[in-house]
């Protein structure tokens, strides 16, 4: 017999649903999560497993055009099949199994609507299935569940140790899982909310569990899209992964323009893409070059274009901060801070796009920890860095066809020249020093990724 049998290893991504409990305007796998759809997240995860074959997308009649052009566009590399889903979950998942040939050794079934699972979490489904027929992954439930009765009183309160809540991905060695559904469809059931309860129904064998992650959520309500943002900031930008070797690869013989680059974090990252290899071009103030003159920015990159023939990376560090009460603070000094920290980065991004639209490069701003807070005492600083947040996550789904990446730092209170102007001597071990965050700034370059928030805190 051929080896070719039984060795596929397929993903069934349902995307069919109709998202009622989401009600938005779109479906919650294609509400846009860091610059793009939900389900994009989920492929992109799927698609880049090593242990992964082939993925069907099992979509609905409305949303297939649409889906067709994401798959198409985000050149996912595995995607065999797109397929219309059912009026159910159980009948979506029923299509991408009834299209699965006898070459299928494990099909894996996942929500799309869940863009955090974790790649290892995929393969130990995938490894337990050598051994199981069947696998889930749950987590302890916070909340204590209760049974109730159609009168809404109280039936049972099952032990909490003995509950787990289900998630996906959901693995099943194909023969199984087809006969279940095979079985469902004679019987005309059509209502389970997974697949593992279909094996269970059938007593067709044991369905073994995996610990699930509590980042893993699905996105079910309106408020998850709010979770799914942090989840994606603190979760999905961990960029402790890139080694000093991947920052190396990335920096070398790039042209790197740094405004406000004279000082504090600014200097620090000029000095590391020297010594990287890398060309940082430094303009600030001091040199001449004012971020709140569209002009004067755009000289500055044209200088850098003539000479070097491309720029990879446009970083703004420049930033003003006037400490003062609202009654009393300078007309003047207001408009400095909002003209330098917000308007000056948005003429700075929109003089930097044709450039980096040729290197489909790079651009990275920096928040302050007071954007999701206002602070007292210095209201417009923290007002501008929450426009300016606000800015890139918007710019950078604007950008996002010419593969420009648009991010933004916050660090946590950092040991700098303004700072140390505004808040006098504080203690240095519980400031984070200018090359910690300039080093976070370089990863972020190299890492791919765009619209998101960097958090760089003092651990
Ligand atoms: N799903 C599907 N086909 C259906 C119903 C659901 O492919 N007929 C998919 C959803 O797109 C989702 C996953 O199954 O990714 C989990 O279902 P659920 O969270 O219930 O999504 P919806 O059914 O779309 O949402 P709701 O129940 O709020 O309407
Ligand atoms: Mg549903």
């Amino acid at each position: 017999m051929s080896d070719k049998l039984n060795t596929k290893n397929v993903a069934i991504i349902l995307a069919a649903g109709k998202s009622r409990r989401f009600d938005e305007e779109v479906p919650k796998q294609f509400a846009k999560l860091a610059g793009k759809p939900v389900i994009e997240h989920t492929l992109d995860i799927f698609d880049n497993h090593p242990l992964i074959d082939e993925i069907y997308v099992i979509v609905n009649k409305e949303y297939f055009a649409f889906t067709k052009t994401l798959i198409q566009r985000g050149l996912f590399k595995k995607v065999k099949k797109m397929l219309l889903g059912g009026e159910t979950r159980q009948e979506s998942s029923s299509v991408g199994i009834f299209a699965c040939e006898n070459d299928v050794k494990k099909v894996i079934i996942h929500d799309s609507a869940r863009p955090f699972v974790d790649s290892n979490m995929i393969t130990s489904v995938i490894q337990s299935l050598d051994e199981f027929i069947a696998v889930d992954v749950g987590i302890p439930p916070v909340d204590t569940i209760i049974e109730v009765s159609d009168d809404s009183k109280i039936t049972n309160i099952p032990k909490r140790e003995s509950l787990l809540r289900g998630q996906t991905p959901q693995g099943f060695q194909f023969p199984f899982i087809k006969k279940a559904h095979q079985k469902a469809l004679k019987d005309g059931i059509n209502n389970f909310t997974d697949d593992c309860s279909l094996i269970l129904n059938y007593k067709l064998g044991e369905v073994y569990v995996l610990p699930g992650s509590e980042y893993n959520i699905k996105i079910t309500y309106p408020l998850d899209m709010h979770i799914a943002d942090k989840i994606f900031q603190i979760y999905k930008t961990n960029l402790n992964d890139i080694s000093s070797d991947n920052i190396k690869d990335g920096i070398k013989g790039k042209i790197i323009v740094i405004f406000g680059g004279s000082k504090g974090i600014g200097l620090e990252i000029h000095k590391m893409v020297e010594e990287l290899g890398g060309k940082a071009i430094v303009f600030s103030k001091s040199t001449g070059t004012d971020i709140r003159d569209f002009n004067s920015i755009k000289n500055a990159l044209k200088t850098v274009y003539d000479k070097f023939k491309k720029i990879d990376a446009v970083i703004c560090t420049a930033g003003v901060m006037k400490f003062g009460n609202i009654e009393t603070i300078e007309i003047e000094d207001i408009l400095e801070q909002i003209n330098t920290n917000l308007v000056g980065s948005i003429l700075v991004a929109k003089a930097s796009i044709t450039y980096l639209k040729q290197t489909n490069g790079n651009l990275l701003f920096f928040a302050s920890s007071s954007y999701t807070k206002g602070r007292s005492s210095y209201t417009p600083y923290s007002a501008s860095k929450a426009g300016l947040v606000n800015f890139v996550q918007g710019l950078s789904e604007e950008l996002d066809h010419y593969k420009i990446k648009v991010n933004i730092i916050n660090p946590e209170r950092t040991d700098t020249p303004m700072r140390r102007m505004n808040f006098g001597k504080e203690d240095k071990s519980t400031l984070l020093t200018p090359e910690s965050v300039a080093l976070y700034a370089l990863k972020t370059l190299v890492s791919g990724i765009n619209g998101s928030i960097i958090e760089v805190r003092k651990k």
